[in-house]
């Protein structure tokens, strides 16, 4: 008989193989002894059990070579509940890297998305150009700050402020989904979110409570700073939600009157403001940046974004207000992984709304690779910049502000799903 050769979902029996390759493809995760194998085959069973996620692997002559994780998640796109579909865990078997799985994989899951009506899909890159090449453009950057309890904010208010236990999941989880009705890019949780958080032993959980609404929360574990002094510890935040001012107020507050106890506290955001919430924006370090600037924090990049649909994907926004723009535009995409993708979309914008499906003529024309455009479209770069690094083409200069402000964002894209 004729072994199979192809993707599919992971059947429960291969999930020995399964773990085999994650372990060897992801050595930090130290999956390691026996026991380490079978707590990782339960955790993937539990995971797998979820709707909105499955793990996929690509089959040769009936063995299983590459596995990965996808994701059904919703976005928001410009205040527009949208599908978004995820992939992470990528791994490819030690003796078969470099025959194209991953690519084969990466096209499967885009092809799958697109059949499932998303315009987009996103990923952590473990190299940034790897998934460039491939068509997936920079996200927000993310800011690490390492900040002095003393330094946040100041110690005012914290009357909301208490512990969260599991009795709170549900109004925490409630918080998270208005947040992200609340805030561009913000993305629906991984379905398995709060258990791991409960579960985790060393997590904690600090939230707003008002009434019976909880309208902000941080997550976050202790680090000690030294190894032979137990009393020294960091805070390393894991999420930051917040609602309105007075919520983030107060839990700034609460960070603040840590001072006693806590040396710094860790904290990643894409919020591209947050050193104006700093007494002393800088982060200890003292490093100077020629010719005279005070390190405050260091970044990287993260989240990847990559349109699979052009013409879904204006569909999508057509609620959204373009920036009162007035223009009759044709973009021209280039993308060499996903053949379908490739190709061009006239639009006519009329006061910043969408109109005129289907019309021919256009004014001006642009030219961008898929990667770039979905950065550009999520509003993680502008395209005045695209076009100064030669990342983009247009038929006429005279047209690079209209076209500038038609795709300006007020907020960059915020992310807090991990996967
Ligand atoms: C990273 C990893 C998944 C790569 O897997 P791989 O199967 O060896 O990768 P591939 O052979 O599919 O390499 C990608 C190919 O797609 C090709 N490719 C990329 N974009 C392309 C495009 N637009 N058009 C045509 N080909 C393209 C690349 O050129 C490359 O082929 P080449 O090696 O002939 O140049 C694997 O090394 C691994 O398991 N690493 C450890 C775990 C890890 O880091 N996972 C990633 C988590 S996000």
């Amino acid at each position: 008989m004729k072994k199979k050769t192809g993707i599919k979902k992971i059947p429960i029996k291969d999930y020995d193989a399964f773990v085999d390759i994650v372990a060897n493809a992801y050595p930090g995760m130290k999956i390691i002894t026996p026991e380490d194998k079978k707590k990782t085959v339960k955790q993937l069973k539990e995971s797998a059990e979820y709707p909105t996620m499955d793990y996929y692997g690509l089959y040769r002559k009936g063995r299983l070579i590459g596995v990965m994780a996808l994701y059904d998640f919703t976005i928001n796109l410009f205040s527009t509940k949208a599908k978004i579909g995820g992939i992470g865990l990528v791994a490819v078997d030690l003796l078969h890297k470099k025959e194209k799985v991953c690519k084969e994989m990466v096209s499967y899951f885009l092809e799958l998305y697109r059949k499932k009506g998303a315009c987009m899909t996103a990923l952590f890159p473990f190299r940034p150009d790897f998934y460039r090449k491939m068509g997936f453009g920079i996200g927000s950057k993310v800011a690490q700050y390492s900040v002095k309890p003393q330094d946040l904010g100041r110690a005012g208010m914290k009357k909301h402020i208490h512990h969260m236990t599991i009795k709170d999941k549900t109004a925490l989880e409630r918080c998270y989904n208005r947040f992200v009705m609340r805030r561009h890019g913000m993305m629906s949780a991984r379905p398995n979110k709060w258990a791991q958080v409960f579960k985790a032993p060393t997590a904690k959980i600090i939230g707003y409570k008002k009434g019976t609404q909880i309208l902000g929360y941080i997550i976050f574990t202790f680090k000690k700073v030294q190894e032979n002094n137990w009393i020294k510890n960091d805070i390393i935040i894991q999420e930051f939600i917040y609602e309105n001012r007075d919520v983030l107020n107060e839990l700034i507050s609460f960070l603040h009157t840590q001072s006693d106890q806590i040396n710094r506290i860790i904290y990643s955001t894409q919020d591209e403001y947050f050193h104006f919430i700093l007494n002393d924006p800088r982060d200890g370090t003292d490093n100077i940046l020629v010719p005279l600037a005070h390190q405050s924090n260091t970044q990287g990049i993260g989240i990847m974004y990559r349109v699979i649909n052009i013409k879904r994907l204006f569909r999508t926004m057509k609620k959204r207000n373009f920036n009162d723009q007035t223009c009759r535009i044709k973009i021209n995409i280039k993308d060499s992984f996903l053949a379908r993708n490739d190709g061009s979309v006239i639009l006519h914008f009329y006061n910043g709304r969408l109109k005129g499906e289907g019309k021919r003529d256009y004014e001006v024309e642009i030219w961008v690779d898929v990667g770039d455009f979905s950065s550009l479209i999520i509003g993680a770069v502008d395209f005045r910049s695209l076009h100064e690094y030669s990342l983009a083409d247009i038929s006429s200069t005279r047209y690079v502000n209209l076209i500038n402000s038609l795709f300006l964002v007020a907020q960059k894209p915020m992310s807090t799903t991990q996967f």
